[in-house]
């Protein structure tokens, strides 16, 4: 169990181009388990490497249960990630760990297909809607040193909040 210290603000740490992961051994599920640990800790929806300072493309979400979609409270851990496929648009609130009482509204796809490999190296393809769909193009974007206020061209859709509010971070 190691909680790492989830890096903040609009800085240059967090606007690299992750790289590929290459080599699948012990220390990237060490890697993976930290980022667990964290975004667990944070309370949080999902988490990229980069968020604590390590650029490689491993991103993880958990999601809450929810009746209404498909969508079962599940884990996903993600290794070096694409969207193969995008449909549909979509508005929603989203939040981010790395910039803490900030939540805006964001224009993404409603769903998407993801291609990624397991943390053993499995090719997996992911299909997703929804919140899921939204927390994939979240990480996916933090991979490629793109934060969710780059997304919004309407500064009216950037709302501050207190920090206690924000519920669901990605
Ligand atoms: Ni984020």
């Amino acid at each position: 169990m190691a909680v790492r210290r989830i890096l903040t603000g609009d800085i240059p740490k967090l606007r690299v181009k992750s790289k590929k992961v290459r080599v699948f051994d012990k220390s990237l599920k060490k890697l993976i388990q930290d980022m667990l640990d964290t975004m667990r800790a944070a309370n949080g929806l999902g988490l990229a490497a980069i968020q604590i300072g390590v650029p490689l493309r491993v991103i993880v979400i958990e999601m809450p249960p929810d009746e209404e979609t498909s969508n079962k409270g599940k884990l996903y851990t993600l290794v070096n990630p694409e969207i193969a496929k995008m449909e549909g648009e979509e508005e929603g609130e989203e939040g981010c760990l790395s910039l803490p009482g900030i939540i805006g509204e964001v224009k993404r796809a409603a769903s998407v297909v993801v291609e990624a490999q397991t943390p053993n190296g499995k090719w997996v393809r992911v299909r997703a809607e929804g919140l899921l769909a939204r927390a994939f193009q979240h990480e996916i974007d933090h991979l490629n040193g793109i934060l969710f206020i780059d997304r919004i061209e309407d500064p009216h859709k950037i709302h501050y909040i207190e920090q206690t509010e924000l519920a669901q971070a990605i």
